[in-house]
């Protein structure tokens, strides 16, 4: 691992890195991209930032690229808007630079986890963001196409890294966490009531042989779950969700993140999140209730300029995708959207 991309891949305050688009890197993915994945809750998404991304020096942060649905609709319906794109996924990364290439230099990739995006965007050099967007979680290319162990409905390696070239593997993980901890991930970041016993029944399993497929790891997790339970979704679920939160350290980055990309946004500036299980939007909701709040202490009669709240929030509450949105795109099911605008400049 060079130093460099363990800075890129840990630290906030690390360089990153800029990526460039290569033609001779074209993947067929390309062509089916618009087909697998549906854009969750773009119209609201649109209707939110759009104000912040009509006049000459609109730029828009898209913190989770992915493959680059929301950001091909933004770039075509303002047209002179330019973007940001990060992702830690290089392989994600590519395949968007591929599909946003004939936007030519409006578009601007970064390798980075998001909660580098200051440095992200100052590296760019393109000023401050008049609109940031982050879309959570994972894509369908690393759940349904790359065979990457996020899926417990398809057996492969048991990765789970959005970024291949950093960090533990889920099959190590599995392999060397004691029970104490495996059951402590599967509650905090699965909300698992099982987790004591899936716990126990992985170190049961890797005693007689690694864990090193979700196919295997699924099995393990069928078996110890009893039969009354079975019933009520699939028992690996939450164990899938919370190894992959574990592996890609997503809540302490999201903790980082969104402070950070508050702190970059001017006045008129506006962020949209969507989150996509419940841990992640609780985290949100209290960074966005923590800005959008007078900070002027009880029983002052008046309050002072430098107490009144930086940002309104645009959204009520948590907004969930319509019954019509969720039928046509299962992947909106679970989403919850808040959004805010910044109204005045830090004291
Ligand atoms: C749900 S997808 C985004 C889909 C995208 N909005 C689209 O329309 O194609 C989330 C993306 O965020 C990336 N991602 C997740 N956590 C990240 C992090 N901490 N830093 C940077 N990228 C991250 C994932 O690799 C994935 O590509």
């Amino acid at each position: 691992m060079t130093p460099s991309r363990f800075a890129l891949t840990h630290f906030p305050g690390a360089r990153s890195e800029r990526m460039g688009i290569r033609a001779e890197e074209r993947n067929p993915l390309i062509m089916n991209l618009r087909d697998i994945h549906t854009p969750v809750l773009l119209e609201r998404c649109v209707e939110l930032l759009g104000p912040a991304l009509e006049s000459d020096d609109a730029l828009l942060v898209d913190a989770t690229l992915g493959m680059g649905g929301h950001a091909e609709a933004f770039l075509d319906r303002f047209p002179c808007a330019r973007l940001i794109g990060l992702d830690r996924d290089r392989d994600a990364l590519r395949i968007a630079g591929e599909r946003l290439s004939r936007f030519g230099d409006r578009v601007h990739l970064v390798h980075t986890v998001y909660d580098g995006i200051a440095d992200a965007v100052a590296s760019v050099g393109l000023g401050a963001p008049t609109a940031i967007l982050f879309d959570l979680g994972v894509s369908s290319l690393q759940l349904d196409v790359a065979d990457r162990g996020f899926a417990y409905s398809r057996d492969a390696p048991l990765d789970m890294r959005m970024d291949q070239s950093d960090g533990i593997t889920a099959a190590e993980v599995v392999a060397t966490y004691g029970e104490g901890d495996l059951r402590r991930i599967f509650e905090r970041y699965g909300e698992e009531k099982l987790a004591g016993r899936y716990a126990r029944a992985i170190i049961a399993a890797r005693k007689e042989e690694p864990i090193e497929r979700s196919g295997r790891l699924v099995d393990i997790l069928v078996a110890a779950t009893p039969h009354a339970v079975q019933r009520a979704g699939h028992p690996a679920k939450r164990v899938f969700q919370a190894l992959r939160i574990e592996v890609n350290r997503e809540l302490a980055v999201l903790e980082h993140a969104i402070p950070a990309a508050l702190e970059i946004l001017p006045v008129d500036g506006r962020i949209v999140v969507l989150s996509y299980q419940s841990l992640e939007d609780r985290l949100v909701k209290r960074e966005f209730a923590a800005v959008s709040a007078s900070t002027a202490p009880r029983g002052l009669p008046v309050e002072l300029p430098e107490h009144a709240p930086r940002f309104r929030l645009l959204s009520k509450g948590a907004e969930l995708a319509t019954e019509e949105e969720r039928a046509v795109n299962p992947r909106a099911t679970p989403v919850r959207l808040r959004a805010a605008v910044r109204i005045r400049e830090d004291a």
